[in-house]
């Protein structure tokens, strides 16, 4: 049975008329890949106010690996609501809170002993990990990535690269913040290439110590493990061995910011174990709270307490029912064997996103980490100008054929998969259809130029 069922054209009646209400009493700020109103949800597919069922290949930019609505999630927030709701940790502490911490300090990599603190975001997440890492080591500065998406709230904006629409009149950042090129092969800033160059991307942070900003100045280096925003870039296999053996010879922590990256996406609780690495300092969020909000800073103990008492936490960090969740959707991936559905769902991605790149010269890069997976398109697989008007054009084909996807990208190229990794083969087969469609249905409208035969 097909699971897409468009009743309307998209958007349909009743989307059209809260997207008017929504233009009234919402700033234009926040940004939609779709405009269709969502009524429910369940699994891998949507269901919208007019009644039009699409599949779900964003998951909530990567909120929903455990599904939508997993009923052992349903069932633990509703034996959690019997019992008490918000009464701020830092009022009066509860287990939920105490057991998701050790929860993350047992799956987080290290052996060593750890400590988590929980927040409401991402965002705040980083900012956290920034505050402990400057508080440990009394250092300012923190070196970041181009291309890295790290939050909206200053600090964070502070670090996150890409200037339109994120950090474009929203100046001054914070201080202190220094940048290197990220290893984005498919682009890389020094002309080089893998494995010639010899990650030579990692090896200029020892430059950067002499040109950019001392290291004894510098608190830490923080990376996503895999790219979210950026593109989903997933750096040679020697990248963050080699930052981390810097980072350390010079007293430097390293945070790995998973919050995109973390939580089953790439077949393993956290991407950087692809790596052999252990962070000092993870950060999580997204799908940890199995549809809910909740974010942790997961880190080695001695660094986590740092911060005096008094100098960390939040209102709602660790909010009850979000700390039920999150137990919940752990023990879904363990349970249900979602690490080995995410390498699963990533390899038929990537046999898939070959295939394409052989039939369609639009398709430049077929890449990623388990089922954090992407296709990057180009306009010509020989000069890779980014293509970023055909991807939108993709993106929107898609959600007009019932699939939901969002694209990703320093220059909106990238089409990126989030599916819930409990997606059924069926389903997954059949937004990878909806998807090729998109592909063939834009490749043909392209210039000419796109069409020359590559000998990719
Ligand atoms: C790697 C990364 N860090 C931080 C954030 C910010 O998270 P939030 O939107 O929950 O503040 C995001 C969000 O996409 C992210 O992908």
């Amino acid at each position: 049975m097909n699971t897409i069922q468009l009743r309307t054209e998209i958007p349909g009646p009743k989307s059209r008329a809260l997207l008017q209400r929504r233009e009234a009493a919402v700033p234009r700020g926040p940004y939609h890949a779709t405009p269709i109103f969502a009524a429910r949800s369940e699994g891998a597919v949507l269901e919208d106010v007019d009644g039009n069922r699409f599949l779900d290949f964003a998951g909530g930019i990567g909120c929903l690996n455990t599904g939508h609505r997993p009923q052992e999630v349903l069932s633990a927030v509703q034996e959690q609501l019997q019992k008490h709701l918000h009464l701020c940790f830092s009022v009066t502490p509860y287990e939920g809170y105490v057991a998701v911490a050790e929860k993350l300090n047992a799956i987080t990599p290290g052996k060593f002993p750890k400590k988590t603190l929980l927040v409401n975001s991402g965002a705040e997440a980083v900012e956290n990990a920034v505050k402990i890492a400057r508080a440990y080591t009394k250092r300012p500065a923190v070196i970041a990535f181009n291309d890295a998406f790290h939050g909206r709230t200053f600090m964070a904006l502070s670090l996150t690269s890409k200037t339109h629409p994120y950090k474009a009149g929203f100046e001054p950042f914070p201080g202190e913040v220094y940048r290197l090129p990220y290893a984005y092969c498919y682009r890389c800033s020094y002309g080089l290439t893998y494995p010639g160059c010899k990650v030579a991307c990692a090896g200029a942070l020892e430059d950067a110590f002499k040109r950019v900003v001392a290291p004894e100045s510098v608190a830490a280096v923080i990376a996503e493990p895999v790219l979210g925003e950026g593109g989903f870039v997933a750096p040679p296999q020697e990248f963050y061995a080699t930052l981390q053996q810097i980072c350390r010879k010079h007293g430097i922590l390293f945070i790995a910011d998973e919050v995109q990256s973390g939580i089953a996406r790439t077949g393993k609780f956290f991407a950087i174990e692809h790596y052999g690495v252990e962070p000092d300092l993870i950060t999580s969020a997204k799908s940890l709270g199995g549809g809910f909000p909740l974010a942790a800073v997961t880190g080695r103990a001695e660094i986590m307490d740092a911060a005096g008492v008094g100098g960390l936490g939040g209102t709602f960090g660790g909010h009850p029912a979000s700390c039920a969740a999150a137990l919940a959707a752990i023990e879904i991936i363990e349970k249900q064997g979602l690490l080995s559905r995410s390498t699963e769902l990533g390899k038929k991605f990537s046999e898939r996103g070959k295939s394409w790149q052989r039939q369609f010269p639009l398709v430049g890069e077929v890449r990623g980490l388990g089922g954090m997976c992407a296709i990057e398109l180009v306009k010509d697989p020989s000069t890779r100008e980014p293509a970023t008007e055909e991807t939108k054009n993709v993106a929107r084909f898609c959600y007009e054929h019932g699939l939901i996807t969002i694209t990703a990208g320093t220059y909106g190229n990238v089409m990126r998969i989030l599916v819930p990794l409990t997606v059924s083969d069926a389903e997954f087969a059949e937004g990878l259809e909806v998807l090729e469609a998109a592909l063939a249905h834009v490749s043909a409208a392209a210039p000419q130029s796109q069409l020359v035969t590559s000998n990719r």
